[in-house]
């Protein structure tokens, strides 16, 4: 089955406002949600988020006010879906363990999007942004059990497994070694660029909740911590935005952007097994395929284009939230060693001793590494560091 939104029939957007108590929707049961329940919710929040960011910037780069009014009016739509999706996370849901969901989208999001992947430097990319949140959830769950005795499978079932990945220590770099190479959407795959996009909108997401949560919980070595793996987070903003076309127009972005949320609205209605919840990707679906019309006007009055010339001809492949542990061990123990040298990834060890990497980890990580702390603090006060594995040992030696 394959779907094509720009076929599709959606509401207008005169009717797709909503009243507050439709916005103010009972959220989720912390207790019985399923685990991609709550990463689907997550990255479309991100996804959202990154679509009312993207309409800002747009908007402050014109002065055609023809255009700045249809920004405003899809973008008020916009702010409603992300509160509808977001209002669905619970009060009683810690930011740390919400925290545990962002880390747990990043892994199972990210590994399913590098299998996927059939460009070989985006592929290898994306799994090296892979290993680092897949550490960042081994470090939060050590911190969620030491402060609160929580164990982090209960939010993230057996479907994840938690162990180091490359050290949060090790993945402090200098910042020129963040920038990537740049993809040419003429040559691209489309959906290379959609998933691009929708790491970027991940990321920049986790970064935000980072910046805004980090400074909330009172134990310093929390505090430490959430600032520690937000400055990461930084980082893979960095490196995946950096992996973007960036000659391609504010309209086609546009469209992308449109695109991509129907696209993902229309994966993760495939998959949701809680039907309130699928009821709202489908509302959702059908808000964007109507805001996907109007960007393809637009791209059509404005840059003279058709939005055929550069989108997918249909999706026959959603987005999927699914297990990828067998890939992510492999991945672990192919690639726990590279490091960033411009574009390029490396093994530490091909680095020269003078490579501004050791420098810049000197500066950092002198008086102390939080990410580690938790870790030895962890040990001394149970015993040994919390892990939840489901295929036997770590690939890695001496883990
Ligand atoms: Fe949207
Ligand atoms: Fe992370
Ligand atoms: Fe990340
Ligand atoms: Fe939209």
């Amino acid at each position: 089955m394959s779907f094509n939104p720009l076929t599709e029939k959606g509401i207008p957007l005169d009717q797709q406002l909503r009243n507050w108590s439709e916005l103010n929707i009972q959220p989720y049961n912390k207790q019985d949600v399923h685990p991609y329940t709550r990463t689907r919710i997550i990255t479309m929040n991100g996804i959202e988020v990154e679509s009312i960011f993207f309409s800002h910037q747009f908007a402050r780069h014109t002065s055609d006010p023809d255009i700045r009014k249809y920004l405003a009016q899809t973008r008020r739509i916009e702010q409603q879906q992300q509160k509808a999706i977001n209002w669905l996370s619970p009060g009683d849901e810690s930011p740390l363990e919400t925290t545990i969901g962002y880390e747990q989208v990043a892994v199972d999001l990210t590994a399913y999007l590098a299998r996927v992947e059939p460009n070989p430097y985006l592929k290898q990319a994306f799994e090296f942004g892979l290993l680092e949140d897949f550490d960042h959830l081994y470090r939060y769950a050590n911190l969620l059990d030491l402060l609160n005795g929580k164990k982090a499978e209960k939010l993230t079932g057996d479907l994840t497994e938690i162990m180091p990945g490359r050290a949060t220590a090790d993945e402090h770099r200098h910042p020129i070694d963040e920038v990537r190479q740049p993809s040419d959407s003429k040559k691209a795959d489309p959906f290379s660029l959609l998933h691009t996009m929708t790491l970027v909108a991940a990321e920049q997401q986790t970064m935000n909740f980072y910046m805004t949560v980090g400074n909330q919980p009172m134990h310093p070595l929390a505090r430490g911590l959430y600032l520690e793996i937000a400055e990461i987070e930084e980082q893979h903003v960095t490196h995946y935005e950096s992996l973007l076309d960036p000659t391609i127009s504010w309209f086609q972005r546009d469209v992308l952007h449109q695109y991509n949320e129907c696209y993902l609205y229309y994966s993760f209605m495939q998959q949701e097994p809680d039907p309130r919840i699928k009821q709202l990707w489908e509302l959702h679906l059908n808000m964007e395929i109507e805001q996907l019309r109007l960007a393809c006007d637009m791209l059509r009055k404005y840059d003279g284009k058709e939005p055929e010339e550069f989108l997918p001809s249909s999706i026959s492949e959603p987005v999927k939230f699914q297990e990828n542990k067998d890939y992510i061990r492999q991945v672990l123990k192919d690639q726990v060693n590279l490091t960033g040298d411009e574009i390029k990834f490396v093994p530490v060890s091909d680095l020269p001793e003078n490579h501004r990497y050791f420098q810049y980890q000197e500066t950092v990580n002198q008086g102390g590494v939080p990410s580690q702390q938790v870790i030895e603090q962890h040990e001394q006060q149970m015993g040994n560091d919390y892990k939840m594995t489901t295929e036997g040992k770590s690939p890695l030696v001496g883990v």
